[in-house]
């Protein structure tokens, strides 16, 4: 496969919610090991492209292609929930709050992938997850519960356990946003560190450091459109739209 074919490719998607429009057209490409940080004010349908890159909700036009298989789920039309099922584990969502299981401990929340979705074996799960932990530095964590854990350490261990699915794209819809300030910098660090890894991600985030430091580009969305695109640089010295400007200003990013 050539290496300038996209990881993942979103074409021209639409998506409603009842009457609200809330995709209106949406096409965004990210090659392989590339990041990208989605911005955009509030309600703009950033988490909606998300979840519809992340193929947990249908779109009703467009088309999305991930590593030159097209998946793109169209509630009309086709392909139904089932067929999908091979490709949601490689297209991992890390969400604003965590969504560890509150009834397993660390190990045992990453392990639960790989052991009910890749049908590895439990000894081997268990060696992986520990491996993974300790990537995201946790190793001593591996027996405390979510709710013996920070914030922080909490989200370090949903990173690891969708890490655990071995995913091709990894989706942040606001992974720092629920924690208090002096735990961002630890998720942020896991963050860069996978990018370096050379992860393809889509990221929602606040955290300009981040996208300064991470990002290949910024992708500024309004009202369900992407209305501009560019290295971080430029982004944020010197943005083409007005919308942008504003947004920026207002943001105090
Ligand atoms: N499940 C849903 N049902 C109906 N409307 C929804 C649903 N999810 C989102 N919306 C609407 O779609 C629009 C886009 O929402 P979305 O959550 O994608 O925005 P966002 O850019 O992520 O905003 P924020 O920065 O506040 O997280 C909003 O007007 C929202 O109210
Ligand atoms: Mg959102």
């Amino acid at each position: 496969m050539s290496g300038s074919q996209p990881m993942i490719a979103a074409s021209e998607i639409t998506k409603h919610y009842g009457r609200l429009e809330v995709l209106k057209g949406v096409s965004l490409g990210v090659e392989r090991g590339q990041v990208k940080v989605v911005v955009g004010p509030s309600g703009s349908g950033k988490s909606t492209l998300l979840r519809c890159l992340a193929l947990l909700e249908p779109i009703e036009s467009g088309s999305i292609v991930l590593d030159g298989e097209d998946v793109a789920w169209q509630a009309r039309g086709g392909r139904g929930e089932r067929s999908l099922v091979p490709f949601r584990s490689q297209l991992c969502m890390v969400f604003q709050h965590f969504n560890l299981f509150p009834h397993l401990t660390a190990l045992e929340n990453v392990m639960i992938g790989p052991v009910h979705v890749r049908g590895v074996d439990r000894k081997e799960a268990r060696d992986e997850a520990m491996a993974l932990l300790a990537r995201v530095r946790l190793g001593d964590k591996a027996e405390r519960y979510p709710h013996e854990l920070s914030g922080g350490q909490q989200q370090r261990v949903a990173i690891a356990r969708a890490l655990a699915l071995r995913p091709k794209v990894m989706l942040f819809d606001e992974p720092t946003s629920a924690l208090d300030p002096e735990l961002v910098r630890e998720v942020i660090d896991v963050m860069e560190e996978l990018a370096r890894d050379g992860m393809t991600m889509i990221v929602v985030s606040h955290e300009m450091r981040f996208a300064h430091e991470a990002a290949d580009a910024i992708v500024m969305m309004d009202e369900g459109r992407i209305i501009e695109e560019a290295p971080p640089d430029r982004f944020f010295r010197d943005p083409t739209h007005e919308r942008t400007r504003r947004f920026l200003q207002l943001a105090e990013l």
